[in-house]
């Protein structure tokens, strides 16, 4: 086996500190999440992780796509230490403080987004929420339609939980849900739910889908509000979409006068080389939603709009916690770390990243796919690559197995590999997370075919 430089394994994981500690968890914890596997961490530094038991891994996660700018990124920490010197709390729903505008200046014009205004938030489903009342708002109740896509995930709150459609277990138990939500096709080029093989073909079977089926036999256009669609599927499993596609959706919530809203809460933040995912399809959206990558791991989310669109009346929306300052602070410094390089990192990074699982792909049958852009990378895995069926069980052991040999990444979709790393990751990092997860592919590729 190679030398390691930047992982170590001291201890097959879980060792003893953490099975105390998992076991203390399951005793005083509702255990409604689903943990990958049995990680406890007691502290970070750039892409490694370091667990209870003295074991070092390589972070192809980013605490769920949360640390684009790393663990403790210096700038950051000492901004966060300077406003908690400062002031911890104090409700932008009643009350005024600098940060706030400052930083929304900020972040519009870093987006390009003349004209634009921000709604904070804590948490990404929290910004969904926003988008919600925001485009009904925007509509006076007149277009009370929404619709996203199959296999989304937006959050767990009730309504954004309506407009996901990934995983029954999200909702079973918890209807009635949301009324007024229509759930359509999401092309996934790898596997077209209308059988295409040709991306442009799957793009506009998927449109033609819309005006034809939904527009024509479920709801008239007029009386839709807003379509929710995330630029790159996050949990869905890092699935692009045909770039026509996103112009073609454009075309079509202009025609109809519907409001397009990007969820970038797991997606922007500069995860694929510009702040918002969309921006790569050359695709300006009418709402973004905005959460995980903004506050390098503060809580803090964001829902910008274009200012005659983000109009509530005043009292219809608020929120005690959204825009803490000291997240707020935390995210000024975040910005400025990905303005200068590390987006542009994530494209290189990317690019060489898929470039060396491609080649991969000449060595085993069970990677069907290798897609993404930026460091939002889906491994897709299969029992063989002519069939494209999915491998579940595979893609398991392979996220298992890479843990237990000290590198963190974690599935999508129904056999997908998500990696994601922070954006501050070097190429020698890289490249040890790559060899780690090469070797363990290619043995997955003779256990389980
Ligand atoms: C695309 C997308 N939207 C919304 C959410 C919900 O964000 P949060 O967990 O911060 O509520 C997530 C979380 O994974 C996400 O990936």
């Amino acid at each position: 086996m190679a030398v390691r430089r930047f992982s170590k394994i001291r201890v097959i994981p879980p060792g003893p500190n953490a099975r105390r500690i998992i076991e203390w968890d399951e005793k005083y914890l509702m255990q409604s999440y689903v943990r990958w596997y049995p990680l406890v961490i007691t502290r970070g530094d750039g892409v490694i992780v370091e667990d209870v038991d003295g074991n070092r891994y390589i972070d192809f996660n980013s605490g769920l796509a949360v640390l684009n700018t790393g663990h403790l990124p210096k700038p950051v920490v000492e901004r966060i230490k300077d406003q908690i010197g400062r002031f911890l709390h104090y409700s932008l729903t009643d009350f005024y403080y600098e940060l706030a505008p400052r930083y929304a200046e900020k972040l519009v014009k870093a987006l390009g987004w003349s004209g634009g205004k921000v709604f904070f938030t804590n948490s990404g489903a929290e910004s969904i929420e926003a988008a919600i009342k925001v485009s009904r708002g925007y509509f006076k109740g007149e277009r009370p339609y929404l619709i996203s896509f199959l296999n989304s995930f937006h959050g767990r709150t009730m309504a954004a939980l309506t407009l996901s459609a990934s995983k029954t277990i999200h909702k079973k138990y918890f209807h009635p849900l949301l009324p007024g939500v229509i759930h359509v096709p999401y092309p996934n080029p790898y596997r077209c739910p209308f059988g295409s093989r040709d991306p442009d073909e799957c793009a506009e079977r998927t449109i033609g889908y819309i005006e034809d089926v939904v527009f024509r036999k479920i709801v008239d256009p007029s009386e839709v509000g807003a379509f929710f669609i995330e630029p790159i599927q996050g949990e869905g499993g890092y699935v692009v979409p045909p770039k026509e596609f996103m112009v073609m959706l454009r075309r079509l919530t202009e025609k109809h006068g519907i409001l397009l809203v990007a969820d970038e809460v797991q997606s922007g933040m500069g995860r694929t080389g510009r702040l918002l995912a969309i921006y790569n399809f050359g695709v300006k959206p009418d709402l973004a939603a905005l959460a995980k990558g903004i506050a390098s791991g503060l809580p803090l989310g964001a829902l910008v709009g274009d200012g005659d669109v983000m109009s509530l009346p005043k009292g219809s929306h608020a929120n005690t916690f959204g825009g803490n300052p000291v997240s707020l602070a935390a995210a000024e410094a975040t910005l400025d770390l990905l303005m200068d390089g590390l987006m542009e990192n994530a494209r290189i990074q990317g690019e060489y990243i898929m470039t060396r699982l491609r080649e991969l792909m000449d060595e085993v049958d069970l990677i069907g796919d290798v897609r993404g852009i930026g460091l939002m990378i889906g491994v897709e895995v299969v029992k063989d690559r002519e069939s494209r069926e999915p491998n579940p069980k595979a893609a398991s052991w392979i996220i298992e197995q890479c843990f237990k040999r000290g590198l963190l990444i974690i599935g999508g979709g129904e056999s997908a590999l998500r990696i994601a790393p922070p954006l501050v990751i070097t190429r020698d990092v890289v490249d040890e997370g790559l060899d780690i997860l090469s070797e363990v592919i290619k043995e997955a590729d003779r256990e389980f075919r």
